[in-house]
């Protein structure tokens, strides 16, 4: 008899991006670590901080305390009262417990935001550079992705003119992210404005990805759901992932209007059941008794982005980017000639340093470096040197 096997959805092909070559130097770099070798990873954005220890104890004292059973499918009323007076309090906008709806990290909210949002037939605008996962998490249900530069030669900003001429009768959505990966960009007040108005007339979505809020070190962070009549047409991302260096906890919310609340409810209930409850205390503590912690986590970032860029800056024809906020530095490596993977490959072969390809998050950062400052001073300096002799002995074009 045949051996056929069913078919699987088409939707299989929509979830596969094609992001992975750039991640295979940070996966032989972590593979390399395991085995004790010398290298030093760059490549990542995952805090090396701890989890801060009371937000620790508050899982483990849940636990102990019985608190291994079903929670509250759309997250406990107090965590979203702690979420909802926290955007309240960071933007200005009034909210509540029901504009709140708690998923398994900033990724699992985008993913819930995209499925209810977009369909087939629609376009959905995202501006790049974008967060990796973006692509795959748009189109997951049948919308076409568009992608509008943020041009590297005006600083990885926004240009209103590509974004307007973006829109056709098909858009149903504009993604953004600020402060944003890889850039470190966080956008103005006026920028926001003008996505704003371009949203209100043309009656779009706006999705917007705060999840590196906390780790702001120029200007100050603004939400363009705060800004008038952007409320009820806007769904905020964010989580703890990045504040409170939480990655492995997977929590994140959405922050929609109220309009949309049964259908993030019903999803909560179809695709999660709810996070774990003890991850749920852990995140209140963190919420409510752990903002001084993320300070701290947030000014030695911002050291450590003074030491990276002082120490890139030695090098000869390497243009930098210092950023604003996040956790990375962009490198323009355009002057050596070769594209970010080749560049990357080469240098981790020569240094033992891991660093990403930009070019993977779009292409406007086609010929630039990311560099993440997730270590401590004292390796990312020893790092940015080896870079910086990496260079010194390779050929430019100029
Ligand atoms: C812009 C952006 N959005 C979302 C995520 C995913 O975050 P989470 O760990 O909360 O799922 C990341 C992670 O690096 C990110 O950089």
């Amino acid at each position: 008899m045949d051996n056929k096997i069913p078919r699987v959805s088409t939707f299989t092909d929509r979830i596969g991006g094609d992001g992975a070559a750039a991640w295979e130097i940070h996966v032989a770099a972590n593979e390399a670590q395991a085995r004790g070798e010398d290298v030093i990873i760059l490549s990542v954005g995952d805090p090396d901080f701890s989890t801060p220890t009371p937000v620790i104890n508050s899982a483990i004292d849940a636990l102990n305390n019985g608190d291994t059973h079903y929670a509250a499918t759309a997250g406990r009323t107090e965590l979203r009262q702690a979420i909802a007076d926290d955007f309240s309090k960071q933007s200005g906008l009034s909210t509540d417990v029901d504009n709140v709806f708690v998923f398994a990290g900033t990724q699992n909210a985008l993913f819930a935001a995209s499925l209810i949002l977009l369909e087939h037939g629609d376009e959905v605008i995202a501006l790049e550079p974008m967060y990796v996962s973006y692509e795959s998490t748009l189109r997951l249900g049948g919308a076409k992705l568009v992608t509008v530069a943020q041009p590297a030669d005006n600083g990885f900003r926004l240009d209103i003119n590509l974004l307007k001429d973006a829109i056709t009768p098909a858009t149903r959505a504009i993604v953004i992210t600020t402060p944003n990966n890889p850039t470190g960009v966080a956008m103005t007040l006026d920028e926001l404005n003008a996505i704003a108005e371009l949203a209100i007339s043309h009656n779009l979505w706006v999705i917007s990805d705060e999840i590196y809020t906390d780790i702001i070190f120029d200007g100050k962070h603004h939400s363009i759901a705060a800004l008038p009549g952007m409320a009820e047409r806007t769904v905020t991302i964010n989580g703890l992932s990045k504040s409170h260096a939480m990655t492995g906890w997977r929590v994140g919310w959405t922050i929609a209007p109220k309009a949309l609340a049964p259908h993030f409810d019903n999803l909560t209930l179809c695709m999660l059941y709810g996070i774990p409850g003890f991850i749920q205390q852990a995140a209140l503590t963190a919420l409510l008794h752990q903002r001084d912690a993320s300070k701290e986590m947030r000014d030695k970032y911002r050291q450590r982005r003074d030491v990276v860029c002082s120490e890139l800056a030695k090098a000869d024809n390497l243009p930098l980017i210092k950023p604003q906020a996040a956790m990375y530095v962009m490198a323009d490596i355009r002057a050596y000639g070769s594209s970010g993977t080749a560049f990357s490959r080469a240098l981790y072969d020569a240094t033992g340093v891991s660093v990403l390809d930009a070019g993977a998050f779009g292409p406007s950062a086609a010929g630039w470096i990311r560099i993440s400052f997730t270590l401590g001073e004292d390796t990312l300096r020893a790092g940015c040197r080896r870079i910086v002799a990496f260079l010194q002995s390779q050929p430019t074009t100029m």
